[in-house]
């Protein structure tokens, strides 16, 4: 590789910080620069407080920052200097106009696209390491190819894999990294970078359309297996089978595989939603509707999955719990991570102020601040708005906490909604003898010691198993 491979990544997100760290700490020779509109995103990036919250991040990026990383809101000048270009925006699902809640909102893209096109001179790689559209980079080109000052430009799809929670280990032992691209100079100048640390034949190179296409269906794919087994996990729940025990069962078959089969309240996370909505969106615009329908139901099916879980909660308290405290334990979509786009917990948190429930959470990641805005989000209507009484609503029903003991201290219920580890075992004994009877505790993510605590007098109502009182 030449001495003069510099790199900038735009979007600073739990994507673009993450990766680009990772980068920067095996290739100590190549500056990386990261670059967001968000000055405080860029502030905490150069604090000892991260934005993003994931095992292992601290010390990688301490390692790299100041040497070869560098994080700026200057991007115009981060573009100029740098070889190679990625683009790690968001790509949210459009909420207006056409294809709004389906397709991606493809406006931050574009409008990188653009910044490139008018800073760069000499030539230049453009990465799309953001999850979009199959053939977008026909229009990023059309973009960067419209450049006055005489520029030119490689476009390349780079889609990222990681999961969050486990994003330093993903990066650094990837199953595989994807480059699609036209030319082969340019995705092996990529390729070379990869290979510092990750054996080459985990690199994967494809033409531009694959890559894009492959991002999209590994997530879709993913998010499929979440959806069978819940979907599963409402038969267990009717018929006496356990979905855990179905899991296994199945898992062991070397062809269905044991990953992705925990059977949960819903899955949630910026992204499986939206690329799935994504998918179908395209099917539709190919005129591919029976193909546009099949991936929709994993949506739908998710949608039905956290539904479910808080009608579970209502029917199982005698059918009202108007004034009832129930205790919700996490927020984050999953553990180990402050992410709380799209979480189930949303959704179920939603359902039981509608009931008029009082909500006490704890999440050992996620800020007050975050929590409440979430839910005022999840009240407002199309345009942003929150009415009086749903703002009142979440005021007076909404406490947050900093302990699960807090959380739990004269509840009525337990709703596990995320499985950090400390929730697979608290004391017991304590949280029980702090609680109204009966202590109903419904484990969304089936985490908790099922067994003991019901040995201590709560009533568990588990995902994909029969009430014991049904049983
Ligand atoms: P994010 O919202 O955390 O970060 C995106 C950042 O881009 C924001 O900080 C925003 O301020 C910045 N930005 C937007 N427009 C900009 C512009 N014109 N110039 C400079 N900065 C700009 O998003 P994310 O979770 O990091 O996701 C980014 C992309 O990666 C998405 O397409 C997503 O689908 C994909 N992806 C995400 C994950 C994940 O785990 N979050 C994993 C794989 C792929
Ligand atoms: C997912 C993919 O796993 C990544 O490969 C991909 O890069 C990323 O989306 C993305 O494109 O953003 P992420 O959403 O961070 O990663 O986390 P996952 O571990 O996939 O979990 C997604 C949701 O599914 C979570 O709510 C999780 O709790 C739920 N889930 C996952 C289950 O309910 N059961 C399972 O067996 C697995």
């Amino acid at each position: 590789m030449t001495t003069s491979t510099s790199i900038c990544c735009i979007g600073a997100g739990y994507v673009g910080g993450p990766t680009m760290a990772m980068i920067a700490k095996q290739c100590p020779d190549i500056p990386v620069r990261v670059v967001d509109l968000n000055q405080s995103r860029i502030d905490q990036w150069n604090s000892d407080n991260l934005p993003v919250y994931e095992p292992g991040l601290d010390e990688v990026v301490k390692e790299a920052r100041g040497r070869n990383l560098f994080f700026s809101t200057d991007v115009q000048k981060c573009i100029q200097e740098s070889s190679i270009i990625f683009i790690a925006v968001n790509t949210p699902t459009k909420s207006f106009g056409v294809g709004a809640g389906r397709a991606a909102n493809l406006e931050f893209i574009e409008k990188c696209a653009r910044t490139i096109a008018e800073c760069s001179t000499g030539h230049k790689i453009v990465v799309e390491k953001s999850t979009l559209p199959v053939r977008t980079a026909e229009a990023v080109k059309r973009i960067l190819h419209s450049s006055a000052s005489g520029a030119t430009f490689d476009v390349l799809s780079n889609p990222e894999f990681l999961a969050e929670g486990t994003a330093v280990e993903d990066l650094l032992k990837p199953d595989r990294v994807l480059i699609g691209g036209e030319s082969s100079a340019a995705i092996e100048t990529l390729a070379k970078v990869y290979e510092r640390w990750i054996p080459r034949d985990k690199i994967l190179t494809t033409n531009l359309w694959s890559s894009e296409l492959s991002k999209l269906t590994a997530n879709a794919f993913l998010a499929q297996r979440v959806s069978s087994i819940n979907a599963i996990s409402a038969l267990c729940e009717a018929t006496g089978a356990d979905v855990d025990e179905v899991a296994r069962a199945i898992g062991t078959d070397s062809r269905i595989g044991p990953k992705f089969l925990k059977a949960s309240v819903g899955f949630g996370g910026s992204c499986f939603q939206k690329d799935i909505l994504n998918l179908v969106y395209l099917c539709e615009h190919f005129g591919l509707k029976e193909v546009a329908q099949y991936w929709e139901q994993v949506v739908c099916m998710n949608d039905y999955q956290k539904r479910r879980f808080s009608a579970r909660i209502v029917r199982t308290m005698f059918n009202t719990v108007s004034d009832k405290k129930i205790a919700i334990l996490g927020f984050a979509f999953k553990k180990d991570t402050n992410d709380t786009r799209e979480s189930a917990a949303i959704h179920v948190c939603r359902d039981l102020l509608d009931e008029r429930a009082r909500l006490s959470i704890y999440d050992p990641r996620v800020p007050e601040s975050q929590i409440r805005n979430d839910l005022q989000l999840a009240f407002s209507d199309a345009l942003g708005g929150l009415s009086d009484k749903h703002k009142q609503l979440i005021d007076k029903n909404v406490t947050v906490h900093k302990s699960l003991l807090e959380a739990t201290r004269d509840s009525h219920a337990i709703a596990v909604l995320t499985e950090w580890d400390e929730f697979k075992s608290f004391d017991g004994k304590q949280v029980f003898d702090s609680m109204y009877r009966p202590a109903f505790l419904f484990d969304g993510r089936n985490v908790v010691n099922r067994q003991q605590l019901t040995e201590i007098g709560f009533e568990v109502h588990s995902i994909g198993r029969a009430s014991e009182v049904l049983l």
